[in-house]
């Protein structure tokens, strides 16, 4: 006879195994409808998965799977005023790095291939998932594979990016050293499970940078300004029918508003309106001159013309919202409906100049998708 801990512990792992096929059967059901593979191989399918669940308490995706569910995850991703390129998504499949050392050459692959010299092709490196989120797992502890470090100062102000400060103590931690400027690109940081993180230095052949002038401004550069090429988002967790992907860099493009309204703007972050407008020599002594907007404007001018000039790709926020309203009629032709988040659609300068703030979006949940996880260094969400 069992005794109550064997049977509460096969319990739990029948629970376990029972929700993991439920997942792998509504998402390979959505794959193969979607790309009209024939019912009998699905189900050949799902029985197969249900075998490899029922042995090992996982299953694993063939490439084809994976690569599609990571296009899906894009594509219900709520947030991103980009969608309209979700199938042309690049997938990477890495799920064979072992070591800190494997995972820190397939995001520097991934690095190479997605910036192609300025010409930037969004992509996704995926390395191995787990089942069981108290597993040992591998993570990526950078939100972005390349972020400009932030030093508190003897005066308490901040040289560089505010928003790295808690990850640049820890880069110290671990014996990193940046350079002390504004823009010092922090390490990679590795964790395979539960050993101890393992920093790598990025190559600086990988690093895209566009110095940052203006069309008319001749003064301009000499604020020394400058931002990276590629966003890479590095810290979300790509979840695809019950399976956890924690490390799965990605990317797309700049749409121009996350530098110059939000990452070089914000009061805290880089604080640059005050200077812009000094140099363009407008009355900062009241707000009602409106110096902040036309600060925030030529800023925004800047960093459109600047990555234009240097071949990097880039959009700027009208186009992004027209490229979304034909992403939204496509979705509705296909006979879905199109999901997005307002708030977060809606850019940061001039929103009222584009379609999606007249327009309003169902806040849909969907799966596969890109989720937020816990930060692992810190206390923080
Ligand atoms: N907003 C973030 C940043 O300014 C990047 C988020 C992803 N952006 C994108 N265009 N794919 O760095």
């Amino acid at each position: 006879m069992m005794n109550t801990h064997l049977q509460n512990h096969t319990a739990a792992k029948t629970g376990h195994n029972n929700q993991l096929l439920q997942e792998a059967e509504a998402y390979l059901k959505q794959y193969g409808c979607e790309l009209s593979i024939a019912e009998s191989a699905i189900a050949t399918r799902l029985s197969q998965i249900a075998s490899e669940i029922e042995a090992t308490g996982s299953y694993t995706h063939t490439p084809e799977e994976l690569a599609y569910g990571a296009k899906l995850a894009w594509r219900n991703s709520n947030r991103c005023i980009g969608r309209l390129f979700w199938d042309s998504l690049i997938v990477q499949d890495a799920r064979g790095a072992r070591t800190a050392a494997d995972v820190a050459k397939g995001v520097f692959n991934h690095m190479e291939y997605a910036t192609n010299g300025g010409k930037i092709l969004p992509s996704i490196t995926i390395f191995a998932p787990t089942v069981n989120m108290d597993e040992p797992r591998i993570r990526l502890w950078n939100e972005q594979l390349v972020r400009y470090a932030g030093y508190e100062q003897e005066d308490g102000t901040v040289l560089g990016d505010p928003i790295s400060l808690e990850l640049t103590r820890v880069c110290e931690q671990l014996g990193w050293r940046g350079a002390g400027t504004a823009f010092d690109v922090l390490p990679l940081i590795v964790q395979m499970g539960q050993e101890p993180p393992e920093w790598f230095e990025i190559p600086v052949e990988l690093i895209l940078e566009v110095p940052l002038t203006h069309p008319d401004l001749t003064a301009f550069e000499e604020l020394g300004l400058r931002w990276y090429g590629v966003p890479f988002v590095s810290n979300m967790r790509l979840e695809i029918g019950g399976l956890h992907y924690t490390a799965a860099p990605f990317n797309g493009w700049y749409m121009g508003t996350e530098i110059g309204a939000r990452n070089l703007a914000d009061p805290f972050r880089y604080n640059m309106l005050p200077k812009v407008g000094a140099l363009m020599g407008l009355d900062t002594s009241r707000e009602s001159t409106l110096w902040r907007d036309r600060a925030l404007v030529e800023l925004n001018v800047a960093v459109l013309h600047s990555y234009k000039e240097q071949g990097v790709t880039i959009v700027d926020h009208h186009t992004a919202s027209k490229q979304f309203s034909l992403f939204a009629e496509k979705e509705r032709q296909r006979g879905r409906i199109p999901t997005g988040q307002w708030s977060w659609l809606i850019p940061p300068l001039s929103p009222a100049t584009t379609a999606v703030f007249h327009t309003r979006y169902e806040d849909i949940e969907q799966k596969p998708n890109y989720f937020y996880q816990k930060t692992p260094y810190s206390e923080q969400q």
